[in-house]
């Protein structure tokens, strides 16, 4: 009999694993044919790293798998910058999807929790995660907006956006609303004060805080040489 209910036991576990391992298949294949198209920095490309970094920090890091996964997949799903404006959409977005492939509600709104709480929202304005798996998803989010190709996404971000490179008159503001930091019309420079470089200081994890030491740096070496060139007074020294 105790032998029959450790078979059973373990078939359940099997059963639930596949489960969710089929439920993060359909959820990825899902996502991957939503952002096809994209082209302002929020491609299939950039949740596909934010997904597999994810998982590299869960490694180290612990939390659970499956949450983490499907939120990073999930994190960008009706983002204020792609659905036309609406702010924290995506979290319900989330929340329905799932329960209509099969999840339960409880892990539902986890994913949605995280979802809703992801994105930054201006220098001044909090964003704190409270589980781990929220700290997680938005370390990795945050680790790809910093680095090389965080200054790849700002400008295909700010092109798509009609956002001027740089006008040097033009000063940073430290936004303390939502609403002010997503209606601001600043040039793309200005984005880096505004918030990449101020990232580095809001990562959660340490495995996040190593890489992101490096990507700032990348940053701020790219700022320098950028404004070097752009003062023609320079250009003896070239
Ligand atoms: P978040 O949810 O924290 O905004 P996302 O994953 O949605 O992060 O990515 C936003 C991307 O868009 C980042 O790479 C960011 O640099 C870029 N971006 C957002 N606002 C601007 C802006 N005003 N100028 C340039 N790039 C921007
Ligand atoms: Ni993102």
């Amino acid at each position: 009999m105790l032998q029959f209910r450790a078979e059973v036991f373990k078939y359940l576990i099997w059963f639930k694993k596949n489960r969710m391992t089929a439920l993060i298949e359909r959820i990825q294949s899902y996502v991957q044919k939503q952002f096809e198209h994209e082209a302002t920095g929020h491609d299939w490309f950039h949740i596909d790293r934010v997904h597999k970094m994810a998982c590299f920090i869960q490694d180290k890091e612990g939390g659970n798998r499956e949450i983490i996964e499907i939120a990073a997949l999930l994190h960008d799903i009706s983002d204020h910058k792609l659905n036309g404006g609406i702010l924290n959409a995506g979290g319900q977005v989330a929340f329905d999807l799932l329960v209509e492939n099969g999840a339960d509600e409880k892990f539902a709104q986890q994913v949605k929790e995280i979802v809703d709480g992801v994105s930054y929202k201006g220098a001044q304005v909090p964003d704190s995660m409270r589980t781990l798996e929220g700290k997680i998803v938005q370390d990795a989010d945050r680790l790809d907006a910093i680095g090389a190709i965080g200054i790849a996404r700002a400008f295909a971000y700010g092109g798509n956006n009609n956002r001027p490179i740089y006008i040097p008159d033009n000063k940073p503001q430290l936004h303390e609303t939502f609403e002010s930091y997503v209606s601001s019309k600043s040039h793309t420079v200005n984005h880096f004060y505004e918030k990449l470089l101020l990232l580095k200081d809001r990562l959660h994890t340490e495995t996040a805080k190593k890489i992101g030491l490096h990507r700032h740096r990348i940053m701020e070496n790219f700022l320098q040489e950028f404004y070097n060139e752009w003062n023609t007074d320079n250009l003896i020294n070239e």
